[in-house]
């Protein structure tokens, strides 16, 4: 299989780089920029590009790739800093703009750009004819050639590498486009992978087919069918022990395992915290139990986890109170298996979350949140001994929602919206008290039902218009009337976001009619409620949980 290979030097976009060349049906990879290109680090690789970078390639502690990739006869893309890393690495200078730029800019295709990576350029060639390499890659072209652009930077190329011409200038007067004149070698001083750049998508397949000459054989099908031989030549005979959150990436992981291995090998495991939304418990059973899973090990936690709760407030403290009861619990559980020493020990690991914990790939990258997924002392004991399979851990979010379909995963879990490992203990402020958790539960769930039941400007349903919503219960009570009698009642916000993968977050705009008869729903079926409030903060300055 083609592979397209990512050199992250931590730009903000490298990601979606990787996203866009894999909607076009091309693997890609992500690997930290500084890679030792050797051994089979190369080995069905057509082309490597370079990404973005917050850096200035100046900078003593700026990222370089290992000097083997301007030797290894591949194909070369750099994007911003990456075009910027291969001009200093070749002999060429950059240097500090005097004011960045940033947004959207125009850029001029010289007249004299031919060849299959600048016919797309030309307004007038379809990315079909791109990907099917039709397209006309030597004439002048029938389309004008010139684009608005999306770039951030605060360096620019004040001479070109030699052997490098310029091909394309931004309206602001610096180059934008340059290509060896031998070598299969490309730079672009902006970001083709971002949706606001005009025939990004284009610029990214012209090189992926028109000079990597990539075939499109990355397909879902294609994927499982070589995870599963591979998992049953790891497993073999062994018990694999799977641990369950209830999410989609877990269950979707379960599934993959029982329709595997033979069942009566495969393990779930699953916490009931008892911090978890109404009726959970039992649905992740269901789920489980109709996609033919045989041991399936419930342990039930909510004694211990209110009583190692009781008392604290601090939102740090709280975190770190329910994520090493968690562990510990699991220790315990996983022991009293008795599976011994050989088993496999499962996650649903993605590859977003091992780029997120700065473990895997993307060095560069900054830790967003830590995840249970990758970092216990039982994880970090059988990721030694090689007792680990993450068998998602390849995978983007919505390429999990696309094999969970596949594999006949329920709905209702594909697209149910994220949820905390610390469930309610962050969304309760302050003191979490059983009392409490079963307010929040019962809110919760008629805000949830109500989403599934309305229907949004879209078409789809408020739940599947929203990336994630629930309600936060405050540890403040107003005063408010109910009937005659003055009520001393608790105030409940609830939250809505938009998001593409909840590193940022918008508020969702919710048609106001639908926010006040639900607040009304509320308040009149949880009697402890006095008070509905919504929450309008984004992510940044907010975060989307409260805690
Ligand atoms: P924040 O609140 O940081 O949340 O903006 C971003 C996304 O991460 C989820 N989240 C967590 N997920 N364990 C998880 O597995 C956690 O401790 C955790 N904390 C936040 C949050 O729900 C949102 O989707």
């Amino acid at each position: 299989m083609d592979k397209i290979l990512i050199l992250d030097f931590g730009g903000q976009t490298t990601q979606l780089i990787a996203r866009r060349i894999r909607d076009l049906g091309v693997y890609t990879e992500i690997v930290p920029g500084d890679t030792a290109l050797e051994g089979d680090a190369l080995s069905g690789v057509a082309g490597i590009i370079l990404s973005g970078s917050p850096e200035s390639v100046y900078t003593s502690e700026s990222a370089a790739p290992d000097r083997r990739i301007y030797r290894c006869g591949l194909p070369l893309l750099g994007i911003c800093y990456g075009l910027q890393r291969m001009t200093a690495d070749l002999g060429g200078q950059v240097e500090p703009l005097s004011e960045r730029e940033y947004g959207a800019i125009e850029v001029v295709i010289h007249n004299e750009a031919r060849g299959a990576f600048f016919a797309a350029f030309d307004s007038a060639v379809t990315l079909e004819a791109i990907i099917s390499g039709k397209a006309d890659v030597c004439g002048n072209g029938a389309g004008e050639k010139k684009i608005t652009a999306w770039m951030s930077h605060g360096d620019t190329l004040t001479r070109l590498a030699p052997g490098f011409r310029q091909y394309g200038t931004s309206a602001t007067g610096y180059p934008a486009v340059a290509a060896h004149e031998e070598n299969p070698w490309f730079g672009l001083q902006f970001h083709p992978e971002v949706t606001h750049c005009e025939r990004g998508q284009e610029i990214l397949a012209a090189f992926v087919f028109g000079v990597c000459g990539c075939s499109r054989n990355w397909t879902m099908e294609g994927y499982v069918e070589s995870v599963r031989a591979l998992l049953r030549e790891r497993v073999g005979g062994k018990p694999a022990l799977l641990l369950i959150s209830g999410g989609v990436d877990s269950t979707v992981a379960a599934a993959l395992l029982l329709k595997t291995l033979p069942v009566g090998q495969v393990h779930l495991m699953y916490i009931d915290t008892g911090l978890m939304r109404k009726g959970e418990t039992g649905e992740v059973r269901r789920n489980l139990e109709r996609l033919g899973a045989e041991h399936l090990h419930i342990i039930y936690g909510e004694e211990e986890f209110l009583a190692a709760l009781e008392g604290k407030t601090d939102p740090e403290l709280k975190r770190k109170v329910a994520g090493d009861l968690f562990i510990t619990i699991q220790e315990r559980e996983v022991a009293r298996l008795n599976l011994g020493e050989d088993y496999f020990l499962a996650q649903g690991t993605l590859y977003t979350d091992l780029i997120e914990s700065g473990k895997g790939v993307g060095k560069k990258a900054h830790l967003i949140k830590s995840h249970h997924n990758v970092g216990s002392p039982l994880v970090d004991a059988k990721r030694k001994a090689g007792r680990i399979i993450e068998p998602l851990d390849k995978l983007y979010k919505d390429e999990v929602r696309r094999l969970g379909r596949l594999l006949g995963v329920d709905e209702d879990v594909i697209r149910r919206h994220p949820f905390p490992g610390p469930g309610l203990a962050v969304r309760i402020l302050g003191e979490v008290t059983r009392e409490k958790c079963e307010i929040l539960r019962e809110a919760d769930a008629i805000y949830i039902e109500e989403l599934k039941r309305r229907q949004g400007a879209s078409g789809r349903s408020l739940y599947d218009e929203i990336w994630q919503a629930f309600a936060v219960l405050l540890p403040i009570r107003s005063v408010g009337v109910a009937g005659d009698v003055r009520k001393y009642g608790w105030v409940l916000s609830l939250r809505a976001v938009t998001s593409a993968d909840g590193m940022t977050a918008g508020v969702y705009p919710f048609p106001p009619k639908d926010l006040i008869e639900i607040s009304t729903l509320i308040t009149n079926a949880v009697k402890d409620i006095g008070r509905v409030t919504y929450d309008i903060s984004s992510k940044p300055p907010a975060t989307i949980e409260w805690e």
